[in-house]
């Protein structure tokens, strides 16, 4: 697909909301935002202008307003069930039969959430990474009734984008997910049994295993409440013991720390969002 001159429809303007408007805007898509908070969607589109994208930005106020003329339409609402069926039904029925239908869900069936949605065959799995402005790759996901030029689609989307696409099969957690989800569990793990602290542990995986980032930074930078979401919902299809999510993460959750977003998950942060320091943990966890 040719970027210049199509036009994205981002439903959810939050962390990934914001990365993947941006990677669009750079590419030369318009974007349109709706968000349930009105202010998110606005701050999202203003920063888009302040990027050197003047105008590439604009705020629907509802999901058929931002859906109605896109070629592409990407849900990026919050990892839980009801949310997305909801957001993906109105979008079905309000976006133009041609336009492309993608979820940035990081956990769930694409085939499970398409059929809630009255959408079979219609949804594509658009599986982003944070920060998606920057982050290389989109993982394509296909429920097995997708045909399959919806899915070259998919991919010419990715690339329009900059990214590289791989392609995988509908099952929860995907690839990535499971992957991401296995190792950040074990290093939570690890931190509450106290064999080890929070730097300790991302040093480990940053220089012995030439990680960008250790496990507990990078949840931190993923929000927590993020995470938490993203494992009750894998734990809950899996009903596999690794992805339970562990007590440290529960527990910060609970005590409204939830990253860089809140200034402290793990570690604390200032303003500019720089690491000052591991967290207190809630409860004397470690
Ligand atoms: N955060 C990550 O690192 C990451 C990475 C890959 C994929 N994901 C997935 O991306 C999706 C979004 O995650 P996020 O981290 O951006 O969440 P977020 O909480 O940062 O943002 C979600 C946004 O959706 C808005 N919202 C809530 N209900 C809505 C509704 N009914 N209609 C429209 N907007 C609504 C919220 O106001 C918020 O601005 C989730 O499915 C998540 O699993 C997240």
């Amino acid at each position: 697909m040719r970027p210049e001159g199509s036009t994205l429809a981002v439903l959810g303007a939050g962390t990934m909301g914001r990365g993947i408007a941006r990677a669009a805007a750079t590419a030369g898509m318009r974007v349109v935002l709706y968000d349930v908070d009105r202010a998110a969607a606005d701050r999202v589109a203003q920063a888009l202008d302040g990027a050197g994208t003047v105008g590439a930005g604009t705020v629907a106020a509802d999901v058929a307003g931002a859906v109605r003329d896109a070629d592409v339409v990407l849900e990026c609402v919050p990892e839980i069930l009801a949310v997305k069926i909801a957001t993906l039904a109105e979008a079905h029925r309000h976006a133009r039969p041609a336009a492309l239908l993608g979820t940035n869900t990081s956990t769930m069936s694409i085939a499970a959430l398409a059929a809630a949605a009255g959408c079979p065959g219609r949804l594509l799995g658009l599986h982003f990474f944070n920060p998606a402005e920057k982050m290389r790759l989109v993982e394509v996901v296909r429920a097995p009734d997708t045909p399959p030029a919806e899915v070259r689609r998919g991919e010419a989307f990715a690339r329009a984008l900059g990214k590289t696409p791989i392609v995988v099969l509908d099952a929860p957690g995907f690839v990535t997910s499971r992957l991401g989800l296995a190792l950040g569990n074990e290093a939570m793990l690890v931190l509450q049994s106290g064999i080890a602290s929070a730097s300790a542990i991302d040093a480990a995986m940053r220089l012995g295993f030439n990680h960008p980032m250790g496990p507990l930074e990078l949840a931190d930078l993923v929000g927590l409440d993020a995470r938490l979401n993203n494992l009750r919902t894998l734990h809950e299809a899996r009903r596999e013991d690794r992805f339970a999510p562990p007590q440290v993460l529960v527990d910060l959750v609970a005590a409204n720390q939830l990253g860089l977003k809140t200034g402290a998950g793990f570690y604390r942060y200032d303003e500019q969002r720089t690491q000052l320091g591991e967290a207190p943990l809630p409860g004397g966890a470690a």
